[in-house]
């Protein structure tokens, strides 16, 4: 049976750690705020980013909501972001994705000063972060890096499968890998065959959003699996990708959905927005 990797005690352990920065940053009268733009009321996001804001109240920092009508115009959005760009009183500025069609998501990342941009949306920090050479980690995949090095989880050689592609975590996921030397494949909707990718993988990390999507059967014995998606069944229960209950007999690691990746997330931001404000003092 697999070690469960705790996420949510991981988080909780940075966190604490950045509350003592956050009193440090205080001291120095440098207060950290994160502003938070939600547009719409898609209830999983309501339901993130009050956990976002939840975490600032606990660590101290500064967090301002703006929860903006569905409706709401792409012209306002981006007049409220450059308004935040201004400010000099804001560290973080973060704008809950999916936005409504009506929005294009694009120009809202763009649109976000990148030393602001504590998501690492930003073409300018997706740079970066190609390059190897960056200040805001992007937070799920650097969030997946911390529980590894927190299980002693060396991926140096080792044949890491990611399934997904997106910007948000599949690219990004697959740039940590390659900078910690793993060797990365990454598969997506088009992938045929998964399960010959995913029986070869050491480490596997699925972002995909499809509950039961990877089964006993598509691993390898004694492989590591990290589960990244948060997916709502029909009963309220929330699961990942992995068949949790099957998997966790044949990995040696595996992270539990909820409890695993999420709270990592928001340590990273928190992270970030605490790395957004020192560069101020
Ligand atoms: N939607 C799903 N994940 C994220 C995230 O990490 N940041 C933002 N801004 N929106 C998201």
């Amino acid at each position: 049976m697999a070690v469960i990797m705790d996420g949510k005690a991981l988080s909780e352990k940075l966190k604490n750690n950045l509350k003592n920065e956050v009193e440090g940053l205080k001291n120095k009268g440098k207060n950290p705020c994160l502003a938070v733009i939600i547009v719409g009321d898609n209830p999983a996001s309501k339901i993130y980013v009050n956990n976002k804001k939840k975490s600032c109240e606990a660590l101290g920092i500064k967090s301002l909501e703006y929860a903006l009508p569905a409706d709401t115009t792409e012209e306002k959005l981006l007049t409220l972001i450059s308004s935040l760009n201004e400010d000099e009183s804001v560290d973080g500025i973060l704008c809950q994705l999916p936005l409504p069609s009506h929005i294009c998501e694009k120009n809202v990342i763009n649109s976000i000063s990148p030393e602001k941009d504590v998501d690492a949306f930003h073409p300018e920090n997706v740079g970066h972060i190609m390059i190897g050479d960056y200040t805001f980690l992007p937070c799920t995949p650097a969030g997946v890096m911390e529980i590894l090095k927190e299980y002693d989880i060396d991926v140096s050689g080792k044949n890491c499968v990611v399934v997904g592609r997106s910007n948000i975590v599949g690219k990004p996921m697959t740039m940590l890998l390659l900078k910690e030397n793993a060797t990365v494949t990454v598969c997506h909707s088009r992938t045929q065959n998964l399960c010959e990718f995913t029986k070869k993988a050491d480490v596997l990390v699925s972002a995909v959003g499809k509950p039961n999507l990877i089964t006993a059967d598509m691993i390898k014995e004694n492989a590591v699996v990290i589960d990244v998606a948060i997916n709502r069944l029909e009963s309220g229960k929330l699961c990942g990708d992995v068949d949790f209950e099957a998997v966790k007999e044949k990995a040696s690691y595996i992270t539990p959905v909820p409890g695993g990746v999420g709270p990592m997330t928001i340590a990273t931001l928190m992270k970030n927005t605490v790395t957004a404000a020192k560069k101020k003092v």
